[in-house]
């Protein structure tokens, strides 16, 4: 097992940088994920730490080595893809066994690391079985299983769930995170799912653009966004966000005025709040719209109102009485609102915490 870090890696192809100067120190053990929307970086970077594409600059570190010259097959990691890569001539039990052939490791210990691996993926009673005869969620485990018969250094895993239906994911998902409390494995795993990353990671790194936006444990992230993108890109429904203006501790917009902010900040921001922050009331708050839209979840209801331009999303009790069109009122208070600042998008930190 071992440490990664990433010092300050970047990967350019002519003008273009994929992944621009990451820095990133993955403790042993840690389960880290690197989740943000298509095309940010992701992929190159798990590449990059594989060894699988070249970096134009910094270094990648594997415990105590600088491994940025090093073959992919002599850094010792195991990936998992989405498109899980099994040789469909194979049976499952020779699949699973394939890496400790093809790194001479002596033929005496296969049976047993193989029966070990598949049972704790629960693919035990499939082991004759070909792959073509699986369901997409068995062969994701026989992908997995694969990955982790060999104890390597540590796991990539791109995006593994993403060919699972809604029910699979949930559950792979879980004995994943089952895998790693028993392997204690470092391991590096990309998505583009926020429940996912919230769900499995230890930290989470935010990206848009190759460039790293916030790099936290899941609910530090949920709880402090940096910035707008990453508030609007982490939790269902996303935090609401309105742009106005801010002065004296009183944010204004033409949907929203909220006082008592503990910020000394003037000019232009964007106020942030989550949907279950807010309470709806029967007379008075801040806030009073139209019904846009209502979701019965089962154990709540989500819904959403139309304020001018903005829609805001709202949670409510399970029962709540809602129908389009009616008009809501809600409360916003200063102690529920993250502020943004309205140029940069940068979270502004209050001055004390609001009573
Ligand atoms: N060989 C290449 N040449 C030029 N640009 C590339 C190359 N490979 C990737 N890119 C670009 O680098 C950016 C990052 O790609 P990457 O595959 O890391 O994204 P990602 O975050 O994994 O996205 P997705 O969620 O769609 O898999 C993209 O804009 C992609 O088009
Ligand atoms: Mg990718």
């Amino acid at each position: 097992m071992a440490d990664i870090k990433l010092k300050g890696i970047t990967r350019r192809w002519n003008d273009f940088i994929g992944v621009d100067n990451l820095n990133l120190d993955i403790a042993d053990r840690e389960f880290l994920v690197l989740l943000g929307p298509s095309g940010c970086g992701k992929s190159t970077t798990m590449r990059m730490i594989a060894g699988l594409e070249e970096v134009s600059s910094g270094e990648i570190w594997l415990g105590e080595r600088m491994v940025n010259n090093l073959e992919p097959k002599d850094r010792d990691i195991s990936m998992v893809f989405q498109s899980y890569g099994l040789y469909p001539t194979m049976s499952v039990y020779e699949n699973i066994r394939f890496p400790l052939r093809i790194r001479k490791v002596p033929a005496s210990e296969h049976k047993e690391r193989v029966l070990r691996a598949a049972e704790m993926v629960e693919l035990t009673q499939f082991l004759d079985r070909r792959p073509a005869a699986l369901s997409g969620g068995q062969r994701q485990r026989v992908a997995l299983a694969r990955a982790i018969v060999r104890a390597p250094n540590a796991f990539l895993m791109d995006e593994p769930l993403s060919n699972l239906d809604a029910k699979l994911r949930v559950s792979t998902r879980a004995q994943i995170a089952n895998l790693h409390h028993e392997l204690k494995t470092t391991t590096v795993y990309v998505t583009h799912d926020q429940v996912e990353a919230m769900t499995l990671a230890d930290r989470v790194v935010v990206m848009k653009n190759g460039i790293a936006q916030q790099i936290a444990p899941p609910m530090d992230i949920y709880n402090k966004p940096a910035n707008t993108f990453v508030a609007s890109f982490i939790g269902a429904p996303a935090m609401n966000l309105i742009e106005g203006h801010l002065e004296a501790g009183t944010f204004t917009s033409p949907v929203l005025t909220v006082s008592g902010l503990p910020h000394r900040h003037s000019g232009p921001v964007t106020l942030g709040f989550r949907a279950e922050d807010v309470a709806v009331v029967s007379e008075g708050g801040n806030l009073a719209a139209p019904v846009y839209s209502v979701e019965r979840l089962g154990d709540s209801t989500m819904f959403a109102i139309r304020a001018k331009d903005d829609l805001i999303s709202l949670k409510a009790d399970k029962a709540a009485s809602l129908a389009i069109g009616d008009v809501v009122r809600a409360a916003v208070t200063a102690k529920v609102s993250h502020i943004f600042d309205g140029t940069t998008g940068q979270r502004i930190e209050p001055l004390l915490i609001p009573a």
